[in-house]
């Protein structure tokens, strides 16, 4: 088997879990890519920082350009715009495939990373970037190709839905329930991202992007968090037989309807958003994210799962990496000097 380099930039949550399963799970991932996968490095500010994951020490460099260099695949999960977007634009350059989880990047950047993935030939992946495990990217890319979305309403913030949730189901204030989601390591660094709606408002823009072919960066997005959301306002919402959710929203508007917002036609926006209990998205609870999709031919989708913490969000990443392998093993440009011996044929759970 052709073995491909895979540098990892950034060991937090997501990326330590990354870097365990590469490792534990080798010989499978291996036999689904069709190459071997080999973990060459992972960038981080502190090679001596404790992590919840034992890896070996020797991994471990502070010197991510010259990873990158070397590496067939590469794993952006340090988060922040830079330096996250110039190693990413130098591993495409360098006909690395990469792999992010940087929702932040995407939404700012997404068209100059794209562009440069598509002059070099190689694949640049994001799944990760948006509700976590959840398939959710491909399938609006992909499978819903042939169809016209016309709404996504989302919940995909896990650290505000676990606090609203807590508020409702047990009454739990807001502060305290914030804290619970930190030492479960759904939060960002700095929380203020997720509370005032920012990290949904990234994803927000990265899912009308995709669902309406037009480009919506987080400045098109109005976002608005739950900090002002209070323990009475939840009280009055269960009386009434609603709940209240954070919501990501992107619709078609109707012609009448675009002084409300957006551009092109299309409203993205983040809320707080009183639903009807009834409805699927009120039964997502604790840091469960989902996607609910209406499209022309399709109709009503769900897409549900853990939309944060490191093993869930890991998965994704793993996915996009088999996906960025085969895409090489197959013939991508890549940086071909690496191969080694004979380039195995696909095994056919990777057709
Ligand atoms: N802080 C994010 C959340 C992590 O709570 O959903 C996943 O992007």
């Amino acid at each position: 088997l052709r073995t491909l380099k895979v540098a990892l930039l950034g060991c937090g949550n997501v990326g330590a879990q990354v870097a365990r399963i590469l490792i534990e799970d080798a010989d499978t991932l291996a036999a689904r890519a069709g190459a071997k996968l080999q973990l060459s490095g992972i960038a981080v500010r502190n090679v001596h920082a404790k992590r919840d994951v034992d890896l070996p020490q020797d991994l471990f460099t502070t010197d991510a350009d010259t990873l990158v260099k070397d590496a067939d695949l590469v794993i952006e999960l340090m988060g922040g715009i830079e330096p996250a977007r110039t190693l990413i634009l130098s591993a495409l350059r360098n006909g690395a495939c990469v792999v992010t989880g940087n929702k932040a990047l995407v939404a700012q950047d997404g068209p100059t990373l794209h562009e440069e993935a598509d002059k070099a030939g190689v694949q640049l992946s994001y799944e990760a970037a948006v509700a976590g495990a959840i398939p959710i990217l491909r399938p609006i890319r992909d499978s819903l190709a042939g169809d016209r979305i016309t709404r996504v309403l989302g919940i995909v913030n896990g650290t505000t839905n676990f606090i609203l949730d807590q508020m409702d189901t047990t009454g739990a204030q807001f502060a305290d329930a914030l804290a619970e989601a930190q030492r479960l390591g759904y939060a960002e660094a700095d929380p203020t991202a997720d509370v005032e709606g920012h990290d949904a408002a990234a994803k927000a823009a990265i899912l009308a992007s995709l669902s309406f072919h037009t480009r919506f960066a987080l400045e098109n997005v109005h976002c608005e968090g739950i900090t002002s959301v209070t323990a009475a306002d939840i009280a009055a919402a269960k009386d009434a037989g609603f709940v209240i959710k954070l919501l990501a929203i992107a619709e078609k508007l109707n012609v009448a309807d675009t002084d409300t917002g957006g551009g092109e036609g299309v409203s993205v926006r983040v809320h707080p958003t009183l639903l009807p209990r009834e409805h699927p998205l009120a039964a997502v609870h604790g840091a469960f994210n989902a996607v609910f999709i209406e499209a022309e031919n399709a109709g009503e989708l769900m897409f549900y799962g853990q939309g944060a913490g490191g093993t869930p969000t890991a998965s994704a990443v793993l996915g996009d990496l088999v996906s960025a392998a085969r895409s090489l093993v197959l013939g991508g440009p890549g940086r071909t000097e690496t191969t080694t011996g004979q380039v195995a044929a696909l095994p056919i759970d990777a057709a």
